[in-house]
Formats: structure tokens, sequence, C-alpha cells
């Protein structure tokens, strides 16, 4: 039974692999919208690619998300004498405590032993306040860090489910809607050919530096529901390796 699970997710790799033209791709049994442990089998997997290809003197930087949670409970010490230091791609964007990407940089330090540095601005920031905050010394202190960090890892989430869950104002709702946003992924929202079409003000990581770095950037995502959002991400998205479940992955399939 083991075997045959294993061939037959190798297939869906390698067919997912095709589809959104990526060679790197992880598939984890199950679906993540229904049982609560196949996001932490997506941690596992995320652990362990950490641990087999990144040192242990690295900075990373996280975005927030029920996913990324589950992969801090996941995280452990790195071999090494130096410290991994973690802290939040972007600042604030709405979630719950538990949720956010300051929470969870803090959380996988500590299940690392590492370090973390934390980031606090609220979200959405006005053109004004951004310009305010940009000059303060220890913004840009911390900026520098989340920049120049190692690694990138992010979920992506359902556009109008993140923009529910962010309390997001009736104005910014219809333009999604209208703009037909299906994606969201560190505050920006994309349609199905994987434009940007709104994003959240705040600071930390912009989608630009992200594609003009040399930083590794891991996408973890899973369930059903996130089937078209995942695709659309992929369209333009930078992404070094996607970690993602079964059903994503066969949905994916099924609509493409
Ligand atoms: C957010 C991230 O906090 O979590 C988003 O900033 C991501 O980029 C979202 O889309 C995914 O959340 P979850 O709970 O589905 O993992």
């Amino acid at each position: 039974v083991f075997m045959h699970e294993m061939m037959g997710l190798s297939v869906l790799e390698r067919q997912l692999k095709d589809i959104l033209q990526r060679d790197n791709i992880v598939v984890v049994p199950g679906n993540s919208d229904e049982q609560e442990w196949v996001k932490q089998e997506m941690g596992k997997a995320c652990v362990t690619f950490l641990k087999e290809n990144v040192s242990s003197d690295r900075t990373m930087a996280v975005t927030g998300g029920t996913t990324m949670a589950a992969i801090a409970e996941m995280m452990s010490p790195f071999d090494g004498d130096t410290e991994c230091l973690f802290v939040p791609a972007r600042g604030g964007i709405g979630e719950k405590e538990e949720n956010q990407a300051n929470t969870i940089a803090a959380k996988m330090a500590r299940q690392a032993k590492g370090s973390y540095r934390l980031l606090y601005v609220p979200d959405p920031l006005s053109e004004s306040s951004y310009r305010t905050m940009m000059k303060e010394p220890a913004v840009i202190d911390i900026l520098k860090i989340i920049q120049g960090s190692d690694i990138v890892l992010h979920g992506i989430g359902d556009a109008i489910t993140m923009a529910k869950r962010r309390k997001t104002s009736n104005d910014i709702m219809r333009k999604l809607r209208e703009k037909e946003a299906v994606s969201e992924a560190f505050g920006y929202y994309f349609n199905a050919a994987g434009e940007v079409v709104h994003k959240v003000r705040t600071i930390g990581i912009h989608l630009d530096d992200l594609s003009e770095s040399s930083q590794l950037v891991i996408t973890v995502a899973g369930g059903k529901s996130k089937a078209r959002a995942i695709t659309s991400y992929f369209k333009q998205g930078r992404s070094d390796l996607l970690i993602t479940d079964e059903a994503a992955a066969e949905a994916i399939l099924r609509e493409n």
C-alpha cells in the first residue's frame, strides 16, 4: 500500500511539474482543507528540505497563515554552530495573532533554537505613514535584514477567503471581485493570469525584490480549495519549490 501511494504521488508530482512548469514540486498525501495533519505533513516536508539544503547560519523570512504556523510546529534545531535568524516577510497584513508572520517567526526561532527579529507595522498603511515609517532607523534596520534574507517561506491563499479573513473594506472587496482576483500571497492579490490586481500597502518584501533576488523562495500551499489560487500564483510568481498536497494537485490537474 505504501509503495503504491508513493508511486501515485510521484506521478502526480510529474504531471504537476508539467502543468505549472516548475522543476521542484513535492506532493504529500491528503487534503489540508479537511485534515489538519496534512498541513503538518507539508510542514515536515518543508523542514526536511531545509535541513538537507540549507546551512544553519541562514536568515529566513516567513509570511503568516495557518500553513506557515504548521511549519513552525514541525521546525526543529538545525545542525551546526550558528543560529538561524527568522524574520517576518512583511508587516501585519490583518491576521489573527496566531497566524501573523511575527508570531510565526518567533515560534520558528524557538523550535529551531535560533533567533528572531520582529517588525510591528499596522496595515494597510496610508501612503504618508508608509513614507514616514520608512524613515525610522529601527524599521530601516529590520527591512535590510528582511530584504537580504537567504530564504523566503510563504503561503498562498484563495483571494476572497483571504480578503474576508483580513476584514477587508467593502470598497476593496468590490475591486477584488471586479478584477477577478483568484489568489493572494505576501499581501498581493493576483488574477487567473497571475497579474497583480491589488496590494496591501505594508513594509517588507515586495514582489519586485523577489524577482531580482537570489533568495530561495519556498511556497507551501495545499487543499482542494486552493487549486485555482496555486495555478494563478504560479503563472508568474517567483518560487523555487512548491510543497502541496494530493487534493490540491488532483484539482489543479483536473482544471487545467
Ligand atoms: C497569509 C500570508 O498570512 O497566509 C499569505 O501572508 C497567504 O501570503 C496566507 O496567502 C495563507 O494562509 P493559510 O492559512 O491558508 O495558510
